[in-house]
């Protein structure tokens, strides 16, 4: 049994924040947000997003945080602490259990996608973008991930680095890491906005993702045969809201244990509200540096603003390509996309090491070897799914949408297991946990803690009942 004794803490403030932003700004911010803004039909996504990250994300940021720091064990562990002290049903250690499952779902092809990271810092180092136009770019990309073996060397090498780290421990080389290399992909960012402002498409990018097109998020084509039976061309779906609620919970890495987990190695002293706005900040102007970062060439190039996971991959070599110092800010960019993907693919890891640590009693290292490797063989099934890959005829349908397997494992827990879990720990905190004892855990001014304490009670939930509700009766009842 791991006792609190065996416990690690953050060494500071500022490491827990760096860490915890580590944590949020990752592949779902450079890579997800972009496409899944330039599916969702751009400025309505982006502004549904926003409010979802300040009215939904930060409150369960908060909740997480104080759930983790008061348990101080794996988020199984503090759940069922919880339920316990507060004499609540055993059923509530159910959002733990659904965060570390979660979370070893998610790593198991967050990986595949860090390792694609890899291999295009090494493109880029070796001069493979120079010149490079739309079409090549994308049949590098597509060439690239439609290979059995240079995708699954590159998965099993994040999985590694990864397996690394986490079996150093919380302070090990993490915390130093952190500190120096997210300012260093802040920098890039800005870098890679001014260069693609001036020579892309900027207006236009403007206002794409500016310029709220509500018909676009809520209307969506009807099928043929649904039009032929006399129904109109678009029909009302809550689909791409789902989708941006899911994306706001993923990008502050909730739901899965990670923040609850970071939450566990924290002091009493550090403030959690305060922490929670910073952490949310930052994750989303990191989406959006992102957003301005690739849509301009997106459009400069006429690049399908909707072209899936291959977005980031497809369109931003092109302006490596062209500009002066390509080769050394394409290796700084997708090494620092690679950086920012380890230091969320930790957070991912963490979750269900900390369990399992608990649980055996194993010392660490064993511990991330075996949960890394174990994720590892998942993600090949995500890896071989993609491109014309060895599994990628398999199709799944879910919902009407037929996804490959990385489609399904990131639909199982974006859209379903992330907000379920987001609307549990909200009905906990705020109908089951005693409001003083929330009080003393968060010291929140009175003012701020009742903003908080209505946004988990009643609007975090019944926003979430709304739109889940509303995709169950469309798919199952109506
Ligand atoms: N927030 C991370 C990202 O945006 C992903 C993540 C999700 C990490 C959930 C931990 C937990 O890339």
């Amino acid at each position: 049994m791991a006792g609190a004794a065996q416990h690690a803490h953050w060494s500071s403030r500022w490491a827990f924040i760096m860490a915890a932003v580590g944590s949020a700004v990752g592949l779902g911010n450079i890579w997800k947000f972009p496409y899944e803004a330039g599916e969702g039909g751009g400025g309505a996504f982006v502004m549904v997003y926003l409010l979802f990250v300040f009215f939904i994300g930060t409150p369960m940021l908060v909740a997480e945080l104080s759930l983790g720091r008061r348990g101080q064990l794996s988020p199984i562990g503090s759940m069922k602490k919880i339920a316990q002290d507060e004499k609540k049903s055993h059923w509530w250690s159910l959002i733990g259990w659904s965060g570390v499952v979660g979370a070893f779902i998610v790593i198991s092809f967050y990986s595949v996608v860090g390792g694609w990271t890899l291999a295009y810092m090494a493109k880029a180092a070796m001069g493979t973008f120079s010149g490079i136009d739309a079409e090549t770019a994308q049949n590098t990309f597509v060439g690239y991930i439609s290979d059995p073996v240079k995708t699954l060397v590159s998965h099993f090498a994040f999985m590694a680095i990864t397996i690394f780290i986490v079996a150093k421990g919380v302070q090990g080389g993490l915390e130093k890491a952190v500190t120096v290399l997210m300012p260093a992909l802040f920098a890039i960012l800005i870098i890679l906005v001014i260069y693609s402002g001036f020579t892309g498409d900027f207006a236009k990018t403007i206002d794409f993702l500016f310029n709220p097109d509500f018909d676009k998020l809520l209307f969506k084509p009807n099928t043929a045969e649904a039009i032929a039976a006399g129904e109109p061309a678009t029909r009302f779906s809550l689909d791409t809201v789902l989708q941006a609620l899911g994306q706001s919970f993923f990008s502050l890495s909730l739901a899965l244990g990670s923040i609850m987990t970071y939450g566990s190695y924290l002091t009493k002293d550090v403030k959690i509200g305060k922490s929670a706005v910073t952490i949310a900040a930052a994750d989303s102007a990191v989406a959006l540096m992102a957003g301005l970062a690739i849509f301009p060439i997106v459009f400069a190039y006429g690049l399908d603003v909707a072209g899936g996971g291959g977005l980031v991959f497809m369109s931003l070599p092109i302006a490596f390509g062209q500009m002066p110092f390509g080769i050394v800010f394409g290796t700084l960019f997708f090494g620092l996309l690679a950086v920012a993907a380890v230091t969320s693919s930790i957070s991912l890891l963490e979750p269900p090491v900390s369990y399992v640590e608990e649980k055996t009693g194993w010392n660490r290292r064993k511990v991330a070897v075996t949960m890394g490797v174990a994720a590892g063989l998942l993600g090949v099934l995500s890896a071989y799914s993609q491109g014309t890959n060895l599994l990628s005829d398999i199709k799944i349908n879910m919902l009407g949408l037929e996804l490959d397997i990385m489609g399904v494992k990131d639909f199982l827990t974006n859209n379903i297991m992330m907000p379920l879990g987001g609307m549990f720990t909200a009905l906990f905190v705020g109908w089951f946990v005693t409001r003083k004892n929330m009080m003393d855990e968060l010291a929140l001014s009175d003012k701020t803690f009742r903003i908080w304490y209505f946004l988990v009670r009643f609007v975090s939930p019944t926003a979430i009942g709304i739109i889940f509700g509303k995709i169950i009766f469309d798919n199952f009842i109506a």
